[in-house]
């Protein structure tokens, strides 16, 4: 099938620290022109090369100050969005894909080598071990294509031209999280391929089917949120069953993926192709799983769908108050609520963002992350909800064994279902979360 994109770099090149080029100047025609200006051009190197620290370091003035005149304007144009270091760091990432797996690449070689020969040789004929690592290197290389298209479309998206990238990445030697790049890039799998289809199917409906029972047709009107959208899935389903749906998210890692993912109107489905295990030498039965081939996207977004679906960045805590007080009619957060730094704020959120009589619907784990203020046990979070005046609902039973069966207060409200997370049922490795699911109406204001 055809692919949209260029073909990757021949993976024996190499890869080069910011990947980002600068347009190309038109060369001068004419001979006796082109004599004159290039004794002009060797004055000019000359007084230049005299000048030079001189010049370097009125360039490096003249980069930052650019550069943070820049981020200061479009961070405060964002109003509440994602500031532009971050992006201009994200894309950064993007950028530095090959450069940075192949640090990897070349320290697995170097691990390798140290092996006494004996030893080398035993796995040179027998599983050609060197062989492997090229296999990943030249994987990764087609990945890269994936992460120069996503960086592209950021570029063009966010009218950042390569030059000020260059001058940032130049400044910023170290920005650009390459875990947080490959975590997003992974994520096509989850949200955008047929194999996610398995880890999508044991936790959509849950949400998908109970709100469109809530809400029937037409739904045009009914207005949803999706904090901590990932790549935007859900947020695309929902669209899809007629809500109108504004998805939130904070990592500008993930929304570079996701508006890449929705700009793929003229592609064809699993035209693209990523190898999401590159990254993860463990639990696997054979090479063949760690070079997985993964196509996607299963679905081109349909650009009335888009039409429905807004994606708006920044963090869920502050972008939405006060000015969206009240303007939901359902919250819906999947795999999110344990994302915060502070739950309460999160619950207050939700519930200040809901209409009265608006809906709360949740599924996902309580893994809390990074630094959270407090840590709260799943009847803590709901006794702290329902005093926030939130109603917990009665969940159907096919959506998971009853988490309060003995709890005559919870019986019955919320369902635990086995739910895995950017997983592969290949590996040898089984890791799911018991995902509980709840649906509650906000009763007082
Ligand atoms: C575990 S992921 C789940 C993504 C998606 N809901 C899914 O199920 O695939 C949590 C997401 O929430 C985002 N996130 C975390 N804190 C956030 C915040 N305060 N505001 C908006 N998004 C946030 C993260 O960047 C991440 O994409």
């Amino acid at each position: 099938m055809s692919s949209p994109l260029p073909p990757p770099p021949p993976p024996s090149a190499a890869p080069t620290e910011m990947l980002v080029q600068l347009p190309q100047q038109p060369q001068p025609h004419g001979s006796s022109t082109s004599t004159r200006i290039s004794l002009l051009l060797a004055c000019l190197v000359v007084v230049a090369a005299l000048q030079y620290p001189m010049l370097v370091s009125y360039f490096q003035r003249l980069s930052q100050a650019t550069v943070s005149s820049s981020t200061a304007a479009i961070a405060d144009s964002s109003s509440g969005g994602i500031d532009r270091g971050k992006l201009l760091a994200a894309l950064a990432g993007m950028s530095r894909y090959r450069a940075k797996t192949s640090v990897t690449w070349k320290k697995k070689r170097a691990e390798y080598n140290k092996l006494p020969a004996s030893q080398k040789l035993l796995l040179g004929s027998t599983i050609n071990y060197v062989s492997k690592i090229s296999a990943v290197a030249n994987a990764a290389a087609m990945n890269d294509v994936t992460a120069q298209a996503v960086l592209e479309h950021g570029l063009r998206y966010y009218g950042i031209s390569p030059f000020e990238l260059q001058s940032y990445a130049k400044i910023h030697r170290n920005v650009g999280d390459h875990s947080q790049v490959a975590q997003a890039l992974k994520h096509f799998v989850r949200d955008w391929s047929t194999v996610g289809r398995h880890e999508r199917d044991a936790i959509f409906p849950q949400i998908l089917e109970t709100l469109v029972d809530m809400f029937p047709a037409p739904r045009s009107g009914v207005r949803v949120l999706v904090p901590g959208a990932g790549l935007g899935r859900l947020s695309y389903d929902l669209a899809a069953a007629g809500f109108d749906v504004v998805a939130n998210e904070f990592s500008p890692y993930m929304v570079l993926a996701q508006r890449y993912m929705l700009s793929l109107k003229s592609v064809k489905p699993n035209s693209l192709t990523f190898h999401p295990n590159l990254e993860w030498w463990s639990h696997h039965r054979s090479t063949e799983s760690l070079l997985r081939a993964v196509q996607f996207p299963d679905i081109v977004p349909d650009a009335q769908v888009l039409t429905r679906l807004k994606l708006v960045e920044g963090d869920f805590v502050t972008r939405f108050l006060p000015h969206e007080h009240g303007a939901f009619d359902v919250v819906a957060t999947l795999f999110f609520i344990d994302t915060a730094r502070n739950l309460v704020d999160y619950l207050e959120t939700i519930a200040k963002v809901l209409k009265p009589g608006g809906v709360w619907i949740n599924l996902g784990p309580l893994l809390y992350g990074t630094a959270p203020l407090v840590e709260l046990s799943l009847d803590e979070v709901l006794t702290v909800a329902a005093k926030l005046g939130f109603e917990f609902l009665p969940a159907d039973e096919k959506w998971g064994e009853d988490t309060f069966a003995t709890d005559e207060g919870w019986r019955g409200k919320v369902r635990g279902k086995l739910a895995g997370y950017s997983w592969d049922p290949n590996m040898l490795t089984r890791n799911a979360y018991l995902a509980q699911f709840w649906v509650a109406r906000k009763v007082a204001p």
